[in-house]
């Protein structure tokens, strides 16, 4: 089992340098990424994926260069040749290298560089448990259904909560909770689900996808995607958040008060066992 890394479509070892001086990913954050999980030696919802990366390539203009096929390609030559069974691969296409002007360069060919990582089971303690949070402005840029390359608001939100002793900082713009810095947030009131609209202020997830059109329908789960401020927050019976790497993780603590009773609610149990039902069932052996 091997760390190992992938550009335009040939194999390469972690530690080759392969990035150009002048790729437009690495001065301008001028690409696109994705991230999916490898559970027993196969990628959980990868087409899903793989279709949210050509809307973020359409909303920037870069070609897509890569067939569909070709990406699924990819993904199973790194499972593959790693020998890892349990990970994570990320992907990422930037517009390519040009001599560094801000508009678009005239010939440039995009650049895709992939890695596959191994990744243990998600925290036991902390799924079992919950997470504590705090919430902080959301001073991103108004595209954040792109998932681009440019992390740099959610970086710093993420080094504040680590710094805060937290496990993910959750944004508010004005008055609206919109989602964690790598992950969507979710509220429960009176029993019903509630989660930021997919509008061009969050990223929509493909795990919020997951419950929004699978599990809450399979477990009839009533489910809104209303904008919500900081007071509902205040007066929720449970919270949580979702995403790739965080799966459903429950949220305990706000800003340093506990949720309800400080216990993880009955609807997020639901919801996390239906999901790991759903990845083994995804994912088991052919
Ligand atoms: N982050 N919101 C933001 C801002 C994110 O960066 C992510 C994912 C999500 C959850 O999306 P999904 O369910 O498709 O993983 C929501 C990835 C995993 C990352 O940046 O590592």
């Amino acid at each position: 089992m091997r760390e190992l890394g992938l550009i335009n479509g040939r194999l390469i070892s972690m530690d080759e340098t392969v990035v150009s001086m002048e790729d437009r990913g690495h001065q301008f954050g001028d690409g696109v990424y994705e991230v999916t999980k490898v559970y027993n030696g196969r990628c959980f919802a990868l087409r899903p994926h793989l279709d949210r990366l050509y809307q973020s390539l359409r909303a920037i203009r870069i070609p897509a260069i890569y067939t569909f096929e070709e990406l699924v390609q990819f993904h199973e030559a790194l499972i593959k040749e790693s020998g890892i069974t349990e990970g994570a691969i990320y992907l990422q296409i930037t517009r390519g290298t040009a001599p560094r002007v801000h508009p678009f360069p005239e010939q440039v060919v995009p650049c895709l560089t992939m890695s596959i990582r191994p990744a243990g089971p998600i925290n036991q303690e902390m799924r079992e448990k919950g997470v504590k949070i705090i919430l902080i402005p959301d001073e991103r840029w108004l595209r954040c259904d792109i998932k681009s390359l440019n992390l740099l608001s959610n970086v710093l939100g993420k080094q504040q909560a680590k710094e805060a002793g937290c496990y993910e900082a959750v944004m508010v713009r004005g008055e609206y909770v919109t989602e964690g810095t790598s992950s969507n947030f979710f509220v429960v009131k009176d029993g019903v689900i509630w989660t930021h609209p997919a509008t061009n202020l969050i990223l929509k997830g493909i795990t919020r996808s997951i419950i929004l059109e699978r599990l809450a329908k399979d477990l009839d789960l009533t489910i809104l995607e209303k904008p919500f401020d900081i007071s509902f927050v205040k007066g929720v019976s449970e919270a949580f958040l979702t995403g790739t790497s965080t799966e459903i993780m429950p949220v305990t603590s706000i800003d340093g008060k506990a949720v309800h009773d400080g216990t993880v609610g009955p609807i997020t149990r639901k919801l996390q066992l239906a999901y790991t039902q759903l990845i083994d069932e995804e994912c088991k052996r052919k």
